[in-house]
């Protein structure tokens, strides 16, 4: 993310920026030097950067940086900032810039890589390789797991440098020994681990060092910087002039090193790294214990042999290795020589007690270095061993040359030597290789190839190193000299082998006898042979080893283990096992891809600002870098397998992407056309695709940065798109899942409904089929249920009223009894409300009615009809009834009055009259003249028609008749008779009659009514001279 940001958020120095200021600050890649053949034009671009404190120059890939000697203020946070995540030329060089290409390579690609900073001593190489982890401190992303890792990675070095720097001529930090780091980083890039390998520490420096040199920088940190306390344990003084150790160089203090700070540094460096308090207790021991060795002198006895001049350095010794004073003396002033059956103690000689303490002082000094760099390397451990990648940081002792070269410049050149085959193997020589097994047209360079020295050196049968072996294992006088006369032998004519005595005149002059000469790649060295022999052996006593087995001190009991001791196997010689390991390293590095740091010494004298012409040209000379350029310029600055290619790459065609089906090859070349590029820009190779400039490689690299940004939008819709069409799908399926859930539910509830009415239809069936018979179980059920329905529909249906005896529900035969039953209740209710309902006036129209009845009904026709009419008390008011009438027969209190028709008896001629009831007679009135009273004591009889006239006849007695039996007309006949014969109390005087009906018309003289029914009702007197009296016929009848 952040790398991302720091991409996009930073202006970019495109090329063209670069040119306007090439003038005044070079170019910053010698590729795009137009003289490119030109040594001169090589150095005055490197110069013209120098001036301006540019130290850093490209040739393709590979970084040329220039040692300023001066703090340059370009390795801040800030310029770190600037360089994470941007390519190559687009920011001015810098050894960021690599270090984070690298990175950005090792994760797309997933791939091991390794820097090989190669240069002089004191060029810069060991500065390089801080500033490449300082970086990857910084901009790696890191966990606060990862945290500890990275800062003990980081303070590993100031221990490392602590113990095995030293000043020396070229440089005031040289680096004596060989160092091989691993950084290892997991897929996320965060740098979870990492590994050291250390080579060849220069051991002979602990006692021995040239004039103008220093120790191991950590004997002075010590006595310069150690607490009183620490001095105090240890026994040391606080003077370096004290220890012999420490003056041989004539020490005087350097301006560039600050003694005490890096002390404090180193110290702190310690507890950071995991080292116990008991693990620094015992390697200041060590440290201490070597400073008191050399301060142990021996002068000879009597006899010629070694005795101490002094014990109190030796008792030290002891203290601080818990070993017995006693035991220790006899090991540094005997020697153990095992005769046939016994062991004999032959005393030293003066020279040998020293070459005996100085033995024990180196091997002691070594073997606390080697458990130092294992020790750091237990901290580093990455405890997870899932898949991790790689980057390598290589830096080992510059190529050197001093005054006097010995064994250990013999190493450490040879060690150069190897590293420059390393490189030419991997850049020259692969890169025309890869050209001519590609079949691109290419024009050979011509380099030198060192290899001839390396077989010089290192041949089987006949290098040095062999023959160096052989000299040591040979048994006889051997002797340094004895080692430079086989190499005579038989290197003689090699050309780049030369010795005093091979010499010509000229160079002999600048030869001592005991030296050889050899030509290496980076220049001529003279070697002296003294010393070779026994620092190949590097052989310790035997009973020194057995003696220090035995320390108290716990490095030293782990440096020196007991199988040692007892093994009889003569241990490897030193360059054997320096060549071995070296093969090794170079295995480690072949496997991995590989970016150069080739550093350059600007001046000898270490000055700031200083550019010396004649030294720079030598060293790009050397370090092979015209060649290296011309390589460059000729050949192409990028290479990929087809395969590699297009996978990267496919996205940015629309035919190649998302899959190229055809062969690799096609596919790449129809992407570069698709790109637009030029024939000129890129050559097809039989496997790779090769780009000339890394111009046009950037533009696809930052084609497809813009396109991955929007595939992974295009990707990122699809997934989520993706994502919800599952969610989706769940929850359709899911919904389906309930849905037959509950259709099965609905269908399970459904059959038992239907199981239950199969079950109550049957039994339905049944109890109807059963429905007569008495109640079992199977008609129980129905008959209730005909109960129930019966009563229920019963219940709507009952009867209103009292008359109405014809509604009633007919019951199934089960309820027939009780339905009876029920029928008079509902009927008795039915009358007990009607009567409650019956007011006292309606009672006595019904009395009336009641009398009514008794007397017509069944008698006469017109009786139904008059059921329903009520009764009125009286038909005239007693206003419509004259008064003198009224005054006559009001005291005897009208009961009811009527209009009646009166037919005369003679004639029969009808007569509108009022019929007037009192309490004791009728009265017939015509207006104001009572026509007939008619006491209701004379009334014999009444007779009426059986037909529905309304003819009524008054009969009356004979013995008060005065004018004969009425004859009356009355439209209210049921109520005017009721009404009379209750006043009159005569109920049995009325009489139904059939047919005709005989009166008085007077006392002895008869009249007859005849009755008949016709279509139109008539009254008329008959040609018989009856009256007759024509009725409808009522209906009803
Ligand atoms: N990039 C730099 N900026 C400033 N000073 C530098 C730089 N590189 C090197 N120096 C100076 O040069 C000195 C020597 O550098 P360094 O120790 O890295 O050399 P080296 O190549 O490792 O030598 P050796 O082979 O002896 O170990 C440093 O101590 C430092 O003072
Ligand atoms: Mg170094």
């Amino acid at each position: 993310m952040q790398r991302q940001k720091m991409r996009s958020g930073q202006p970019r120095l495109d090329l063209e920026g670069a040119l306007i200021a090439r003038d005044r600050v070079g170019i910053q890649d010698f590729v795009l030097l137009d003289a490119f053949t030109s040594e001169t034009a090589f150095l005055d671009n490197l110069k013209k950067r120098f001036n301006e404190n540019l130290i850093y120059t490209y040739i393709g890939t590979l970084l040329v940086s220039v040692n300023p000697y001066k703090e340059l203020g370009i390795y801040t946070k800030k310029q770190m900032d600037i360089y994470m995540g941007v390519n190559f030329f687009e920011l001015p060089p810098h050894i960021y810039a690599l270090a984070d290409n690298a990175y950005h390579a090792m994760l797309t690609e997933m791939n091991n890589h390794f820097f090989l900073i190669s240069g002089e001593s004191g060029a810069g190489k060991t500065e390089a390789c801080k500033k490449i982890l300082q970086f990857y401190a910084v901009s790696c992303p890191t966990s606060s797991l990862l945290d500890s890792i990275r800062d003990r990675m980081l303070v590993s070095n100031p221990v490392l440098e602590a113990f095995g720097n030293a000043k020396t001529l070229k440089n005031d930090n040289s680096s004596r020994f060989g160092k091989y780091m691993d950084i290892q980083f997991d897929r996320q890039g965060e740098a979870v681990g990492g590994h050291i390998l250390s080579y060849l520490l220069e051991k002979s420096r602990v006692v021995h060092q040239n004039h103008g040199e220093r120790n191991f920088h950590i004997f002075y940190q010590l006595v310069e910087g150690g607490e009183e306390e620490t001095l105090r344990l240890l026994g040391l003084e606080r003077d370096c002039k004290h220890y012999s150790y420490l003056v041989q160089g004539e020490y005087r203090t350097v301006r560039t090193i600050n003694d005490k700070n890096d002390w404090k540094t180193m110290r702190n460096a310690l507890t950071i790294i995991n080292f116990s308090e008991k693990d620094i207790e015992h390697l200041l021991g060590i440290v201490g214990s070597v400073l008191h060795l050399g301060n142990v002198q021996f002068e000879a006895d009597r006899d010629g042999y070694a005795r101490l001049s002094s014990k109190a350095e030796l008792r030290w010794v002891s203290k601080l290795l818990g070993i017995h004073v006693q035991v220790l003396q006899e090991a540094l002033t005997f020697r153990k020589i095992e005769a046939k059956t016994e062991e004999v103690l032959s005393p030293f000689s003066v020279d040998h007690a020293i070459y005996a303490r100085d033995a024990l002082a180196k091997a002691l000094y070594g073997r606390m270095f080697t458990w130092i760099v294992n020790k750091i390397n237990d901290s580093l451990e990455n405890l997870d061993s899932s898949k991790k990648t790689v980057i390598g940081l290589l830096d080992i002792y510059g190529f050197e040359v001093f005054y006097v070269n010995s064994f250990e410049q013999f190493c450490i050149n040879y060690c150069n030597e190897k590293l420059q085959q390393l490189f030419i193997q991997l850049t020259l020589k692969s890169e025309q290789e890869e050209y001519e097994a590609e079949g691109i047209e290419w024009e050979p360079v011509q380099f030198f190839n060192n290899k001839i020295i390396c077989d010089l050196v290192e041949e089987k049968r006949t290098g040095i190193i062999t023959m160096l072996d052989e000299e040591c294992m040979r048994p006889g006088d051997t002797t340094d000299i004895t080692f430079l006369e086989r190499l005579e032998e038989r290197m003689g004519s090699h050309p780049h082998f030369i010795t005093h005595r091979l010499a010509d005149q000229r160079i002999r002059k600048t030869m001592e006898r005991g030296d050889f000469r050899l030509l290496h790649y980076a220049g001529e060295v003279t070697y002296c042979v003294v010393g070779f022999i026994d620092k190949n052996n590097d052989l310790l006593y035997r009973n020194i080893k057995d003696m220090i087995r035995h320390s108290k001190n716990g490095i030293v009991r782990h440096c020196f283990p007991p199988t040692e001791v007892d093994s009889k196997k003569r241990p490897e010689t030193v360059a054997s096992q320096f060549k071995s390991s070296l093969a090794e390293l170079t295995e480690i590095l072949m496997a991995k891809q590989p970016w150069y740091i080739r550093c350059l010494k600007s001046n000898e004298a270490k000055q700031p600002g200083r550019f010396d012409d004649m030294l720079v040209r030598h060293q790009v000379k050397y370090l092979g870098l015209m060649e290296h350029l011309r390589v460059r310029r000729a050949g192409f600055a990028y290479r990929r397998r087809y395969e590699v290619f297009l996978q990267r790459y496919k996205p940015l065609c629309p035919a190649t992407w998302p899959h190229w089906k055809g062969v690799p090859a096609v596919g790449v070349e129809k992407l570069l056309i698709h790109l637009g590029y030029k024939e000129d820009d890129y050559k097809i190779g039989r496997t790779k695709i090769f780009i000339r400039h890394p111009k046009t490689l950037f533009a696809i690299e930052d084609a497809y940065e813009i396109c991955k940004h929007e595939l992974a939008s295009k990707i990122q819709a699809k997934y989520k798109g993706y994502r919800v069409k599952n969610e989706f799908q769940k929850q359709k399926e899911a919904a389906t899942k309930i849905e037959t859930c509950w259709r099965g539910v609905q269908a399970r509830k459904e059959r038992e409904r239907r199981a239950w009415a199969v079950k109550v239809i049957k039994k339905f069936i049944k109890g109807y089929m059963t429905r007569h018979e008495a109640s079992t179980t199977d008609n129980s059920e129905y008959l209730t249920f005909v109960r129930h329905s019966y009563l229920t529909r019963l219940k709507n249906q009952l009867p209103k009223t009292v008359l109405d005896k014809t509604t009633w529900l007919a019951p199934p035969p089960v309820v027939k009894e009780a339905s009876e039953m029920l029928r008079k209740l509902h009927m008795r209710l039915l009358v007990r409300r009607y009567v409650r309902g019956v007011t006292a006036q309606q009672k006595a129209q019904l009395q009336l009615k009641v009398v009514t009845s008794e007397l017509f009904k069944g008698k006469k026709d017109s009786y139904p009809q008059s059921l329903a009419k009520p009764f009125a008390d009286t038909r005239i008011s007693e206003h419509d009834i004259n008064a003198n009438v009224l005054q006559i027969i009001r005291h005897e209190r009208i009961k009811y009055s009527t209009p009646v028709v009166k037919y005369d008896r003679n004639g029969f001629k009808p007569r509108p009259r009022q019929l007037i009831l009192t309490q004791t007679a009728a009265y017939l009135v015509e207006e104001t003249k009572i026509k007939q009273r008619v006491e209701y004591s004379s009334l014999k009889g009444i007779s009426v028609s059986n037909l529905s006239d309304g003819i009524l006849i008054l009969h009356v007695a004979p013995e008060v008749k005065q004018k004969g039996d009425l004859v009356l007309q009355c439209d209210h006949l049921f109520e005017t008779l009721t009404k009379l014969s209750m006043v009159a109390n005569k109920r049995n005087v009325v009489k139904v009659v059939q047919g005709s009906i005989k009166f008085d018309i007077k006392p002895g003289k008869e009249g007859y009514v005849d009755f008949s029914s016709g279509q139109e009702a008539m009254v008329y007197k008959a040609k018989n001279g009856h009256l007759m009296v024509v009725s409808t016929r009522s209906k009803s009848r």
